[in-house]
């Protein structure tokens, strides 16, 4: 083979490998974490849709590319346990609601800002 065509098979590889790697995410990612009291429904977030418009590390915040191919789980370091500032709620809470304020301040397309329904599925259906 000329070395032409093993360029466009190495392409082609790569190519398919980045799909792959874009195919493997879930529209979907449920966010159920195990709390000292388990008080609201675990929320799904459409990680697809906002993946697609924010950049990765502005949630996943310590995430390094280069190191690790996946993210590590937000409760890795932020703990269900702790109540204070770096508890799991909190983090992701002030993530979330955040950033959804943020945009509604400057009249953009945005998530639920505080109502609990918008994000916690109504405790009726458990
Ligand atoms: C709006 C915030 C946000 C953005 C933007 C975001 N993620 Fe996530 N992602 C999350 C949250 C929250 C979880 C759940 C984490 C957990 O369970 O600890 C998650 C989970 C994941 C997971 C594991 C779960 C799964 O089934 O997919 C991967 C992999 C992932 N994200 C990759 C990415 C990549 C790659 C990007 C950028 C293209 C991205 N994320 C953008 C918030 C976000
Ligand atoms: C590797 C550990 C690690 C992971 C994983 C991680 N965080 Fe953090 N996070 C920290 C540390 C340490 C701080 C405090 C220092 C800073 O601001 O960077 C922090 C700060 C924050 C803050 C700001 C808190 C404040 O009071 O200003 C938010 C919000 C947050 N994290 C949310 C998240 C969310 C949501 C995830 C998962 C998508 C996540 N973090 C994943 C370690 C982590
Ligand atoms: C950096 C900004 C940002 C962060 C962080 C963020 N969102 Fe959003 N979110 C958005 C924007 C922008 C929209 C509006 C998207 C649209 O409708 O076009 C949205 C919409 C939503 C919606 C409504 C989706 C729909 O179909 O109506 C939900 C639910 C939601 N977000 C949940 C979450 C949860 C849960 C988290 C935290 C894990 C989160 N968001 C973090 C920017 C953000
Ligand atoms: C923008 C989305 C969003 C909104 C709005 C929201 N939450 Fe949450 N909340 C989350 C996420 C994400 C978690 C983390 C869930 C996990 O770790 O399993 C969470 C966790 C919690 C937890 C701890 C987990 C549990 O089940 O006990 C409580 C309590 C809670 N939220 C209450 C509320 C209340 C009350 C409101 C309304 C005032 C509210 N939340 C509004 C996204 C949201």
């Amino acid at each position: 083979m000329k070395r032409w065509t093993y360029l466009v098979v190495a392409a082609v590889f790569l190519i398919g490998g980045a799909l792959t790697i874009a195919l493997a995410q879930s529209d979907m990612v449920k966010i159920e974490n195990k709390y000292p009291k388990d008080l609201k429904k675990p929320v799904t977030l459409p990680h697809k849709a906002h993946a697609s418009t924010i950049t990765c590390t502005e949630c996943h915040h310590t995430w390094k590319k280069a190191e690790r191919k996946t993210p590590q789980k937000c409760a890795e370091c932020h703990k269900a346990a702790d109540k204070g500032e770096k508890g799991l709620k909190r983090a992701y809470h002030k993530q979330c609601m955040g950033c959804h304020k943020d945009l509604k301040t400057q009249g953009k397309k945005t998530g639920p800002t505080t109502k609990c329904s918008g994000c916690h599925p109504s405790k009726a259906k458990k």
